[in-house]
């Protein structure tokens, strides 16, 4: 019987995954066999590929499924790609292949990388003599390189590896406050980890030379190491993508001249320049295309949100991460965006969704794969400004919504091809798919 009450538990970890249900679902469940039932539900069949799963993370109990989808015809740079995006919400995936297909047919995406460099922090206090502290700087900057050259001699002999360390006076932030801002080429890694551990070398070999530098007193040999960790913000780890035509081939129907369209796309543009508001659902769209190719491609979708939303206000203000013109009679429509990403570490080789999906990529190299996400939320964001100043977006989405507002009413496949057809014709809400359901099952069924 569920206890209906929350409590606390001391050495949850150590149990056993059946009994860390046992305990979930007595304690919080009040049909605690349903609730079990439905954990179960979602376990992989085979044990192995479970157990991968179960080790990703702690404490887990069970697989929370996202769908993987594709969007086929993306060209970029001249090659032809498919890509797969993880994602619960219905239309995305719809959009991006819409986007895809129209760029198609006028020229695709071209895409460039523009920088790739990352970067990590020691945080410390200092509270003495600062000409003395660069004295020390100077004097231990070899022996930082030197005791990290374990760690990074696989990387350097890989053509990456650590590419300044410089020490950074941050008093005027915050009373004794400095930093080594270092910064780092992790090639087709992540490089999280590896930066981590040169940064922790660092703090190691700062606070103990520090103790034996002659110049410091008693007190300045007392460095106090606050932490030592990478930054996701990383504005010199830059891909640029961009699409481009002449206005008149922006043209898909009468409904809409190619200069009209391009006049109200750019309005749209400009509005996320300069209206915060608008800027935040704007990038939302992008971040649509670019988180599900991230989360595809077994990446760390918050690390990107961090670094891209701190990217888009970087000036002050946050605004659009996308840019419109047109240029002696052709439209431009770009992105600039900073991704760290990686093809190798992590779950690269680990998660066979993720490997299926990076094969499916023709195995991308980190800077490949930097494109390839870029172009993602360029094409998202053309598709919803393309949907936002012409037909509303409600229109398109609410057609891919259908399927879940029908399974929501519990409708049977007979029934939703038969609502399918019918709101071909008709505007999609919850309400009129629920009449509509309605009608049909109570005789006349639906028609017109
Ligand atoms: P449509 O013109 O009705 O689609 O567009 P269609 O049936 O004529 O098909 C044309 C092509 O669209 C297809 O070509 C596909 O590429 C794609 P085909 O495969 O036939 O050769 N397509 C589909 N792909 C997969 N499955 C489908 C499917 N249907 C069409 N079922 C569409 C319909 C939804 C694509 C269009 O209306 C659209 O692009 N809408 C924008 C939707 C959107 O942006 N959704 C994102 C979620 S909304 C949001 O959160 C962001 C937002 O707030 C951001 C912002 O404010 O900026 C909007």
């Amino acid at each position: 019987m569920a206890l209906f009450m929350s409590k606390s538990i001391s050495g949850f970890s150590k149990l056993s995954k059946a009994k860390k249900i046992d305990w979930i679902v007595t304690t919080y469940f009040s049909n605690s066999e349903e609730a079990r039932t439905i954990i179960e539900q979602y376990w992989n069949t085979d044990a192995k590929i479970q157990q991968l799963h179960d080790e990703f993370i702690e404490n887990t109990i069970t697989n929370y499924y996202l769908p993987l989808g594709v969007a086929p015809n993306f060209l970029i740079n001249d090659k032809l790609y498919t890509i797969p995006m993880v994602i619960e919400e219905s239309s995305v995936v719809a959009a991006a292949s819409k986007a895809a297909k129209f760029w198609l047919d006028r020229g695709g995406f071209k895409t460039k990388v523009l920088s790739t460099t990352k970067i990590g922090q020691v945080h410390f206090i200092y509270h003495g003599d600062v000409h003395k502290l660069r004295a020390f700087f100077k004097h231990i900057k070899p022996q930082l390189l030197s005791d990290t050259a374990s760690i990074t001699k696989n990387m350097a002999d890989r053509g990456g590896g650590i590419l300044d360390i410089e020490l950074r006076d941050k008093t005027k932030d915050k009373k004794g406050y400095y930093q080594l801002h270092v910064s780092f080429e992790t090639l087709n890694a992540m490089g999280a980890n590896f930066i981590n551990s040169c940064l922790e070398q660092f703090a190691k070999t700062l606070k103990d030379g520090a103790k034996s530098f002659e110049l410091f007193s008693d007190e300045e040999k007392k460095i106090d190491i606050v932490m030592s960790i990478l930054s996701n913000y990383v504005p010199d780890c830059l891909v640029r993508a961009e699409v481009s035509c002449k206005v008149e081939d922006l043209t898909e129907s009468d409904l809409i001249s190619g200069e009209a369209f391009a006049y109200k796309f750019i309005q749209a543009v400009s509005i996320a320049e300069v209206e915060p508001y608008r800027a935040v659902t704007h990038n939302k769209g992008i971040m649509n295309g670019i988180d599900a190719v991230v989360l595809a491609t077994g990446n760390d979708f918050r690390a990107v949100e961090a670094g891209v939303h701190a990217y888009a206000a970087r000036h002050g203000r946050y605004r659009s991460l996308t840019h419109a013109k047109v240029e002696d009679g052709i439209f431009h429509f770009w992105i600039e965006i900073p991704l760290a990403l990686g093809t190798v570490g992590g779950l690269t080789k680990l998660h066979p969704l993720v490997k299926l999906a990076l094969e499916l990529l023709h195995h991308p190299s980190a800077k490949e794969l930097m494109q390839i996400v870029a172009v993602a939320g360029l094409a998202q964001n053309f598709a919803a400004l393309r949907s936002l100043t012409t037909t509303g977006i409600q229109k398109g989405h609410m057609k891919m919504h259908l399927l879940n507002i029908l399974n929501q009413c519990g409708a049977n496949e007979m029934e939703k091809q038969t609502l399918t057809e019918y709101f071909k014709s008709h505007t999609v809400s919850h309400r009129a798919v629920s009449e509509a359901l309605h009608h049909l099952r109570s005789g006349p069924g639906v028609s017109g």
